[in-house]
This record gives C-alpha cells, structure tokens and sequence, in this order.
C-alpha cells in the first residue's frame, strides 16, 4: 500500500478547520482524486451486490428501528484491513482528525464510517448526527462517490445554516461535506438514480460502557 499523500498538515486539511471554525462547516469538491474515488465507489457496490449493505435504522441501542419514513438508506460499516482502498481513506481521514485536534481542539479520539446506498426515491428527513442520549459524535464528513452526478438527478445534501439559510450540496463524486454533528441540521432529498457516499463521525472518547 502506498503512504497516504495527504499529510496531517496538509493546505485541504487546514482549510477544512478553518472553514469548521469560522462557520462550522466546509466544501471540498475536489477531496480525492477521481481515481480513488473510482475505488471507494466499486468497492460500495461490491459490497451492495454481495448483499452486505443492510436497511439503516434509526437512533440507537435498543431503541433502534428500521423506519423508512424517516431514512432509506442501505449501509455498511467499515472494518480496518478489509480492503486496501477503505484503509488508505481511514488513514486520510486519521490525519484530518490530527489536524482538527491541533486547530481547533476538540479531542477527538476515533472515527467511525459506513458506506450508504439510497436507492432511487430513497431520502432522509432532517435530522441532527448527534444521539439524544450519547454527545460524543462531534464532527461529521460525508464523502460522495457518484460518477457523473447532476443538479436534475437530485439527491441533493440540504443543510440548514444560521438565519434560515438553506444550502444544497450535490453528491458529486470525490466531494467532501464536513460540519460540526451536532449544530448542522441537514437531511438527504430523493433522487431518481442510485446515490453512493461514505459518512463518517469523528468522536470523542465517551465514559459509556457500550
Ligand atoms: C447521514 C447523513 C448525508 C448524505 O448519514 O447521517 O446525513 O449526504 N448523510 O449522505
Ligand atoms: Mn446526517
């Protein structure tokens, strides 16, 4: 496996914990070169067609439940060292957590992902990354892995900012949506064709016992 090009102090990286500081979220359309981002989305797929992508649920513990109305997406989470291409983005994305601890000093301990399939039509409604019971979730990325998406195909990730601004981001592949989990309200609008992404939380380190 080759060393991850991006180093922890890395001008993408740093310009993410700017954008996290000034406005508690960040853009970055071109995050991953096309052909990792080719890499991600043949590996989601795989995984999709060898039926491991599971029905979502919503909130957590014994009170999670599979509802539809609420979310539509089928997910998997990653494990380190089940493929190459999943652990290069984990190291990437380790070094993202490096320099979001240096600038803005949130003590983020880990990071946890999954791949998501929305079938067409599929959506979720407006919700906050943050568990009503448990805060450590802090940061959220998101991470698109569609080929040739356009505005038409919607899809669209809706974040509600401050003075009931609405901002619409379309799920192109190697673009990176990264806020802070639990100030973003957001939701995902349906689309007419399959919509791949990686969504991930950096945590803090909690006192829970699961
Ligand atoms: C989520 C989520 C956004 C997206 O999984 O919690 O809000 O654009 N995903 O896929
Ligand atoms: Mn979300």
């Amino acid at each position: 496996m080759r060393a991850m090009p991006i180093p922890s102090d890395h001008p993408l990286l740093l310009s993410i914990v700017d954008d996290l500081a000034v406005q508690g979220w960040s853009q970055q359309n071109i995050f991953l070169p096309e052909a990792l981002t080719l890499e991600l989305a043949a590996e989601c797929r795989k995984r999709a067609a060898e039926g491991e992508l599971a029905p979502a649920a919503v909130g957590r513990g014994p009170a999670q439940e599979i509802r539809e109305g609420i979310r539509g997406d089928h997910i998997q989470w990653l494990e380190a060292g089940q493929a190459a291409i999943c652990d290069r983005y984990l190291a990437l994305m380790d070094n993202l957590r490096l320099a979001m601890n240096r600038g803005l000093f949130l003590g983020l301990e880990e990071f946890e992902c999954h791949f998501a399939m929305y079938p067409p039509g599929a959506f979720y409604l407006k919700h906050v990354d943050r568990f009503r019971d448990d805060d450590r979730r802090m940061v959220s990325a998101v991470l698109y892995l569609n080929d040739a998406w356009l505005p038409e195909h919607g899809g669209q990730l809706r974040m509600y900012l401050k003075n009931a601004v609405e901002y619409d981001v379309d799920p192109v592949g190697g673009c990176l949506v990264v806020f802070l989990s639990g100030e973003m309200p957001h939701e995902v609008l349906p689309a007419n064709r399959e919509r791949l992404s990686l969504t991930g939380w950096f945590r803090r380190r909690g006192n829970e016992p699961f």
